[in-house]
């Protein structure tokens, strides 16, 4: 019999005959990094990756229950959440490890910035870097749609809201983003297959070629003051710093690094089992306008920026703001490559980090109270105008307060007052006959929400005694049903089915 140990040795040598891959995974890991490297200020980009693993392996065991489809994606996440064993625990570590990773991804970039580690050679490691960090908010931003909660939904209206809002080209790009004029069943499909392969796709090959980079330029030694980087002489500098006076990577940093990627996960582990899953939230409804939507952590400095902004200046922030942004992240190591790394001599640098971390925290916190900036329930304040309610029954009153409560006001004026979106409802009555009025209400269309689920029998019969009482100014005839006395349709019949809700508008 061949003893274990020498058949295990066999087997490693067969492989590393074809594969190669052993020496350089020695190498890579007993790689020399400068002395002063092996520190806990280097750990964040090896803690990132450790929480992109964690959110591979919870998303797919995530994506073995979840469906992709607007009718059930809600339903399968109340079944994660409350019927399958653990799903609530898988569900919590996906939705904090995201946060988690956002933030992650975030001070490594800022502790790059501040040790100059952009600079030569390791610029295209820093730019790889910022379409890491757009990717990471990517993921994040699909994550959140893919809850298809009443905040995911409302989100993606005023997502959308903004993308049409871009220049020409607006209208075929909220076409393309939500798979046709309105959020539906392909806007889901679409963001399913955002999140789970294109992002993560293109995510992964960038991660590895960044780690790639890493090991293959070395890990940035720590800034000096007056220690300057120049083309010329960095290379010969860096190499005197690492072999004369490195240290291994394994296992003198490699143990801090472990150590905070542990804490790490074990504070996402906490805060699923102390906080539970993040959502859903109520089902996704276009009829419930009482609603104030939410983004995600990640995304609550916008929403603020958003509501304090005056409404001229929205569209250009939008637009202009993240562009500046961006090209700014990629083109700093082609204009900043050399010379001082030390924080002490870029006080430029360092008062922009402040500067920008004060504004985003401020913005964060503020995100989590501010008003919003759609007010959804703009005019329903308003009340019914008087006039409208003199003289009637009680049943046509109880309408009026349906009128008021389901917030139809958002869209229709009475008396001059209320949303432009549908046509004022003062002289309905003169135009539509009940049957047509029902049909409407209830089956929705013409960019009307239905509202066959949000109204019960009894509120629909109020709703429709208080909107015949709507003649107009002048007192206008009823509107009549030519057919009516040839088909003898009953005045209560309702549509037989009411499409869903999320699909209708
Ligand atoms: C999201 C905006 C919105 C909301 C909320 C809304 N509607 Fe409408 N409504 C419309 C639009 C748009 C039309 C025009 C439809 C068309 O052109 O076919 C319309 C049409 C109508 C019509 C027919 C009007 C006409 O002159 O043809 C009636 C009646 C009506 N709505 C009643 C209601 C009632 C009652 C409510 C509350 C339960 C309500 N609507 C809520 C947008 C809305």
């Amino acid at each position: 019999m061949i003893p274990l140990k020498d058949s295990a040795a066999g087997l490693y040598d067969w492989l590393e005959r074809r594969l190669g891959l052993g020496k350089p995974a020695i190498e890579a890991a007993e790689h020399p990094i400068p002395r002063s490297s092996a520190s806990w200020m280097y750990v964040f980009g090896s803690a990132a990756t450790v929480l992109l693993v964690l959110q591979v392996v919870t998303g797919i065991l995530l994506a073995l229950t979840y469906t992709p489809s607007a009718d059930e994606a809600w339903g399968s996440l109340q079944l994660l959440n409350h019927d399958i064993t653990l799903g609530w625990l898988i569900r919590a570590i996906h939705g904090w490890g995201s946060d988690f990773m956002v933030a992650i991804v975030l001070i490594h970039m800022v502790q790059v910035f501040m040790f100059g580690a952009y600079k030569y050679p390791r610029e295209l490691t820093w730019i790889l870097g910022v379409f890491l960090l757009l990717m990471t908010l990517g993921m994040a931003f699909t994550g959140q749609v893919l809850r298809f909660d009443q905040d995911a939904y409302w989100g993606l209206g005023i997502g959308a809201s903004i993308t049409s809002r871009v220049p020409f080209i607006g209208g075929p790009m909220v076409h393309a983003l939500l798979g046709g004029p309105i959020i539906g069943a392909q806007t889901l499909s679409r963001f399913f297959a955002l999140h789970v392969f294109v992002i993560p796709g293109l995510l992964l090959a960038f991660a590895g070629l960044h780690i790639l980079m890493v090991l293959r330029l070395g890990v940035n030694e720590w800034p000096m003051p007056g220690r300057i980087v120049s083309k010329a002489t960095y290379d010969r500098e860096y190499h005197e710093l690492t072999e004369k006076d490195g240290v291994p990577f394994l296992p003198d940093a490699a143990w801090k690094d472990a150590v905070f990627a542990a804490a790490i996960l074990l504070s996402v582990l906490a805060c699923a089992l102390i906080l539970g899953p993040i959502g859903p939230g109520g089902q996704p409804d276009p009829t419930i306008i009482q609603t104030a939507p939410k983004p995600d952590f990640a995304f609550l400095w916008i929403y603020a920026v958003l509501a304090y902004l005056p409404a001229d200046l929205e569209t250009p922030f939008l637009f202009i703001a993240p562009v500046v942004a961006i090209v700014a992240m990629l083109a700093l190591p082609l204009i900043a490559g050399e010379g001082e790394k030390h924080w002490s001599r870029r006080p430029i640098a360092v008062l922009m980090v402040a500067v920008i971390g004060v504004a985003l925290g401020t913005f964060t916190h503020l995100g989590t109270y501010v008003p919003w900036s759609p007010v959804m329930e703009a005019w329903s304040g308003e009340v019914t105008p008087a006039a409208y309610l003199k003289d009637r029954t009680p049943l046509e009153r109880q309408g009026a307060i349906v009128l008021q409560n389901k917030q139809c006001r958002n869209c229709h004026a009475l008396g001059g007052v209320g949303g432009q979106r549908g046509p004022a409802l003062d002289a309905i009555a003169v135009r539509m006959t009940e049957d047509q009025m029902i049909r409407q209400v209830l089956q929705g269309g013409g960019n009307m929400p239905a509202y066959g689920k949000a109204l019960s029998p009894a509120e629909t019969r109020a709703l429709v005694a208080f909107l015949k009482t709507l003649r107009g100014p002048d007192n206008g005839a009823p509107a009549t049903d030519a057919s009516r006395s040839l088909t003898q349709i009953t005045p209560t019949e309702k549509p037989a089915t009411a499409p869903a809700p999320a699909e209708a508008h």
